[in-house]
């Protein structure tokens, strides 16, 4: 083994599911030469109203050129997703367990909800669903804070069938109203406002434009349920003990909030006349669970859908062992519920173990910079489930704010969305673990529905920045440019040939899509468009897109969705944007902008296309440098030099080969014109 390897902490080993690297690869073994043995235990573990058949447990075809590209598991079982995270908990004795513990955005605002109470309150959510015409099938759109409403939204909706599509409440209004347009949602759910830190965001008002919007795609969103947060601070200082407080001591501060009569209704007014019991709607493992849209190269976003057995499978397994999930843990993951990370690992398989969690609606800088650690405190955090980007932000305070607090309950740290740089990996793994944690590196997608390349706490020797090792039933290959598998040591694309029950089975409405982009290039294997290293030990390490997309803040979005926005500017002529290295982003956007003939590039165009890009996508999307760019290093058929532009962006004179340039002037153009001097 090379150097640089931190071993379990003995104690934790001690405890843990699996305890060596020796029962990991006997385990390991056993997912991939007896699939359905392996998953058929885990599934037995649930309710199946009718039967899966052990002999026709799961099907798939990933060549496209010998027919349609399909994923099955356990076609023809019938269960119902919330009745195994709800019901099932519940008749098993866990109705008191808290289910989550709710920490606002205002630390004297916090809540908590159990089993019983959560089943009770999803039950009346799924009657109104009903009474306002949404059957098995209907998308519903979710655009919601992180309270407790979004996951009784997203539940009501398995309990009868229809399909979420969450958008993650940073989006832009233009972005919702495309999602809700393509999904064709009958009913979006949605809150009055929420504050982030001390900023109030108007969600509905933001919903009111986007449901316009939709129009303009040709789609009328019928039905609107807003839940009344805002006064939820005001409820719980009337009460004592920090639970909700009843309908009576709200304030009403909503005489501003925008209202369509007919079409928009209050939560509270709704649930108030429904039952609190609803029978599950049983439903075929392979019909959609939900849909959640993530970025596409060319801009357009995709619809990845999931269905029901198969990820329910793999959401409750990666959750109770990349995470060594015990009863009696706290965990909490720091996640919006509108990414992924949060539908797997906030509310599924968190709830399908029976685990009691921690739902943030804050962020990690209010009211001071140790809000993390004071959470962490405050609820005896065992699990605790970031980015990297958060915790390169919270490096920059040093230590002090995290010595404020005892974290000494933590037993495991997780990572998402990036390559964790092995700075942050330490930092993270000395000041926050203390050595005695492991960190989970987990490498995954939209696309997996859950973890595929990760360490196991208590069993992997962990490689800072390295995510390891496959999960049960995933086996990763790399291929070279020519589709030839690598064996051992070497780097090249990261593809799989084979199902696991959690990934995706489509583009929500479009197959064919899916197939592309997903299937072409190499048939045969699922291309996840990023390229990975096998070092001399067998540890995969992920190193990043192969496309042009990228990566910030943990957010993927693609070069071709920013161009478009910043095109679509009247002053602009032709646009090109790279990603830079950013130290606490990871990646930002750097942007090239030619304007139309005639037309000077001004402060103000500049600033003007940051805004554009900032209201078309999202805060999260806004462009760090925009730079003015006189021509484009295009190759002679046309095709913009990226790698050229990306050595621009980092004024890096090594450029390479440039001699297929129609016009290699441009280059120097592009130096001399860079802003900054670095
Ligand atoms: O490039 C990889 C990166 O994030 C992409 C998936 O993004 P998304 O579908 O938005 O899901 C994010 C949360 C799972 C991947 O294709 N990525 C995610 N986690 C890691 C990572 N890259 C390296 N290491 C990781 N742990």
């Amino acid at each position: 083994m090379s150097k640089n390897v931190y071993l379990p902490y003995a104690a934790t080993s001690e405890k843990a599911h699996i305890k060596s690297m020796v029962q990991y690869r006997k385990m390991h073994n056993k997912s991939l030469e007896s699939t359905e043995q392996f998953w058929s235990e885990i599934a037995s573990q649930f309710h199946w109203e009718t039967p899966y058949d052990i002999n026709n447990f799961y099907s798939y075809n990933f060549d496209v050129t010998k027919g349609p590209v399909q994923v099955k598991w356990m076609e023809g079982a019938t269960t119902n997703v919330c009745y195994n995270l709800l019901d099932k908990n519940v008749r098993n004795g866990m109705g008191d367990k808290v289910a989550f513990y709710w920490e606002g955005n205002d630390p004297e605002d916090y809540s908590k909800i159990t089993y019983k109470k959560l089943l009770e309150e999803v039950c009346r959510f799924s009657n109104v669903l009903k009474s306002k015409g949404v059957v098995k099938g209907d998308r519903v759109a979710i655009y919601m804070p992180m309270v407790f409403e979004i996951v009784i939204a997203m539940l009501s909706c398995a309990r009868i069938g229809a399909v979420h599509s969450i958008v993650f409440a940073g989006f832009s209004s233009d972005s919702l109203a495309e999602r809700m347009a393509d999904c064709k949602c009958k009913v979006l759910v949605t809150a009055d406002s929420v504050y982030r830190g001390d900023k109030l965001l108007n969600i509905k008002s933001l919903c009111d434009i986007a449901m316009d919007k939709a129009k303009n795609f040709g789609h009328e969103v019928s039905t609107c349920i807003v839940v009344r947060h805002l006064p939820r601070l005001y409820r719980s200082m009337n009460t004592s003990n920090g639970t909700n407080g009843s309908n009576s001591d709200i304030i009403d501060l909503h005489s501003d909030v925008p209202w369509t009569d007919g079409r928009d209704y209050w939560w509270h007014d709704e649930m108030d006349d429904v039952e609190p019991s609803c029978y599950p709607v049983w439903v075929s493992a392979e019909d959609p669970l939900f849909m959640l849209y993530t970025s596409g190269s060319t801009g357009k976003p995709k619809g990845v859908l999931h269905t029901t057995g198969g990820y329910l499978l793999y959401a409750a397994t990666t959750f109770k062992y990349v995470f060594d999930y015990h009863p009696g843990d706290i965990y909490w993951c720091t996640a919006d519920i509108g990414w992924i990370t949060g539908h797997s690992y906030v509310v599924y398989g968190p709830l399908a173990n029976g685990a009691t969690s921690v739902i943030f609606e804050g962020t990690p800088f209010y009211p001071d910079n140790g809000r993390y650690w004071s959470v962490i405190e405050k609820y005896k955090v065992t699990q605790f489930y970031t980015a990297p980007t958060a915790i390169r932000a919270l490096m920059k305070f040093g230590e002090e704010p995290v010595k404020k607090h005892n974290v000494d309950s933590l037993k495991v740290l997780g990572s998402v969305g990036e390559p964790i740089n092995p700075e942050a990996w330490l930092w993270y793994y000395q000041n926050i673990g203390k050595e005695r944690c492991s960190i989970a590196d987990t490498f995954w997608q939209t696309e997996t529905g859950g973890h595929v390349i990760t360490p196991l706490p208590g069993c992997t020797p962990m490689k800072p920045g390295s995510a390891s090792f496959p999960f049960f039933g995933v086996k990763p290959i790399l291929l070279d440019e020519s589709g030839k598998e690598i064996e051992g040591v070497g780097e090249g694309y990261l593809v799989f040939n084979k199902p696991w029950p959690g990934i995706m089975r489509t583009l929500f409405g479009n197959h064919e899509r899916f197939q592309s982009v997903y299937f072409s290039k190499f048939p045969g294997y699922y291309c996840t468009g990023d390229g990975a290293r096998r070092d001399e030990d067998g540890y995969f390490w992920v190193t990043g897109r192969v496309d042009d997309m990228l990566n910030v803040s943990g957010h993927l979005m693609s070069t071709a969705e920013v161009e478009s926005v910043l095109t679509e500017h009247p002053d602009v002529s032709e646009a090109a944007v790279v990603s830079r290295p950013h130290p606490i982003k990871g990646e930002c956007l750097y942007c090239f902008v030619t304007p139309n003939h005639g037309v000077t590039f001004t402060p103000k165009l500049s600033s003007e296309l940051v805004k554009k890009v900032r209201e078309s996508i999202g805060p999260f999307a806004m462009p760090d440098v925009i730079q003015h760019a006189p021509g484009l290093p295009k190759t002679r058929s046309g095709k913009i030099m990226r790698r050229v532009l990306r050595k621009v962006a980092v004024n890096d004179r090594e450029v390479g080969d440039i001699s297929t340039l129609a016009d290699e002037h441009i280059v120097e153009e592009l130096f001399k014109n860079r802003p900054e001097k670095s």
